[in-house]
């Protein structure tokens, strides 16, 4: 998973944005790396919080960017974007829980998730705004 890239959606600040999270993401799986072959002491626990937190802080900074500028151009797949949007921060916040109640064993369900999230909703679901706002003359 070390090949994680994210897709250009042609709007600059979202570009940005993703470039964050996907930051975020390099730092848990490096991190979370060291426990395959043995468990996560207290400070690396606090550690792997200190990231997921972050990492879900942004999510919803990010999420709710993307939602305001689709909403403010109509953008024709608004609810569908939403949807999307809204059952990854549940996920998010089902690891969040794991990890904060220290359950989560070798992290493959999270770097699932994680790397799913930036592959395919980035990369299958942003990219389609990206002609829509360019056209509209966003960047
Ligand atoms: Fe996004
Ligand atoms: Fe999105």
């Amino acid at each position: 998973m070390s090949n994680l890239f994210v897709a250009d959606v042609g709007v600059e600040r979202f570009n940005k944005d993703h470039q964050r999270l996907l930051f975020y993401v390099q730092e848990f799986n490096r991190l979370s790396d060291r426990f395959a072959e043995r468990e996560a002491e207290e400070d690396e626990w606090d550690q792997l919080d200190s990231i997921f937190k972050r990492f879900d802080k942004y999510t919803q900074i990010h999420f709710k960017a993307e939602e305001e500028l689709m909403r403010a151009y109509d953008y024709p797949q608004l609810e569908e974007h939403l949807k999307q949007h809204a059952d990854l921060i549940d996920t998010l916040h089902r690891l969040r829980e794991q990890i904060e109640s220290r359950q989560a064993g070798r992290f493959t369900e999270v770097k699932a998730f994680l790397a799913k999230w930036l592959l395919e909703h980035i990369n299958d679901h942003d990219v389609r705004y990206s002609a829509f706002f360019q056209e509209k003359g966003v960047d």
